[in-house]
């Protein structure tokens, strides 16, 4: 790590998000009528990648795009934003993608296909020494699971603190728990795993407008409030605040905490993932004004 700046690996996915706005999301078995389409580069790894490189960090991806026509919007996405896409691999076939809603609320819905995603099966040596070089790993469950448990226990055995976001959340082998310093969920998420999550050392819950809320070792706790703004979309700003949260995690849970929500509430001002993703001196300024 210098000074500032921690070295972070962030091992996940990448899609290019398909995104539709419409007045209302449309119930099962209904159409509506939309008022506009957009494509931009999104997955919760590069969106989360991006947020902790704007954030401050010293990000490395480790990824898999196809070899179809998205594949090289989302490499560029990585490298224009200064992540370093060296263990970006490419693979014959589709990039992963997601469909997305955004309705008048800023409230959307996601489904996602997978694409070159699921062929992240396999960690080479060279990916394997970038985890246990970084400061921090940084996980979320849109890659196969096998090859998240397997970073997380070489990051634990090498000293990486390792921050897994379960999410989209799912079944998980309890032996990866073992490896996981810090959870980043939301409260849907927080209920759905459960007791799982109790033996996790530190537990930052996010509340969307309310905030986030931290536990930590010996059951102390902080609330952190939101950060007021006007919310265009929210597709994004959890993985904004995870970024930013692990940019952050090495000046203690308060700050990383502060920092993490303003850089999320920030994400949500602007359409799309990683076109709302906010730098560090944009959310310096919403700290300012705000704790000012
Ligand atoms: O968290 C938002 C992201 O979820 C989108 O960018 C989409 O690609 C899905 O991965």
């Amino acid at each position: 790590m210098t000074a500032d700046a921690p070295a972070i690996a962030v091992l996940g996915s990448i899609n290019m998000d398909l995104v539709t706005t419409t007045r209302r999301r449309p119930a099962p078995g209904e159409t509506v009528l939309g008022s506009g389409f957009t494509m931009v580069p999104g997955g919760k790894g590069s969106n989360q990648a991006i947020a902790a490189r704007r954030a401050g960090g010293a990000v490395s991806f480790l990824g898999s795009v196809g070899s179809d026509v998205f594949a090289g919007d989302l490499r560029r996405v990585l490298t224009a934003a200064g992540v370093g896409a060296d263990r970006l691999r490419t693979v014959p076939g589709a990039s992963g993608i997601a469909a997305i809603v955004v309705d008048g609320t800023g409230e959307n819905s996601i489904i996602v296909v997978g694409g070159a995603n699921a062929a992240l099966t396999e960690l080479t040596s060279d990916d394997l020494a970038v985890i246990a070089a970084a400061d921090v790993l940084l996980c979320q469950l849109e890659i196969p699971v096998p090859t998240v448990v397997a970073a997380a226990r070489h990051a634990r055995a090498n000293g990486t603190v390792v921050i897994l976001n379960p999410s989209p959340v799912q079944r998980l082998p309890s032996q990866l728990w073992d490896y996981v310093d810090v959870a980043v969920v939301n409260s849907g998420e927080a209920v759905d795993l459960g007791g799982a999550l109790d033996a996790v050392e530190h537990l930052v819950v996010t509340r969307g407008a309310a905030g986030a809320t931290y536990r930590g070792p010996d059951g102390a706790e902080l609330s952190v409030p939101g950060v007021p703004v006007d919310v265009v979309d929210t597709t994004g700003a959890g993985d904004t605040f995870t970024g930013a949260l692990a940019a952050a995690w090495h000046r203690g849970p308060r700050t990383a905490l502060q920092w993490a929500c303003a850089a999320g509430a920030l994400a949500t001002t602007r359409l799309g993932a990683s076109s709302a993703i906010p730098d560090r001196e944009l959310i310096e300024a919403l700290l300012g004004e705000y704790t000012a």
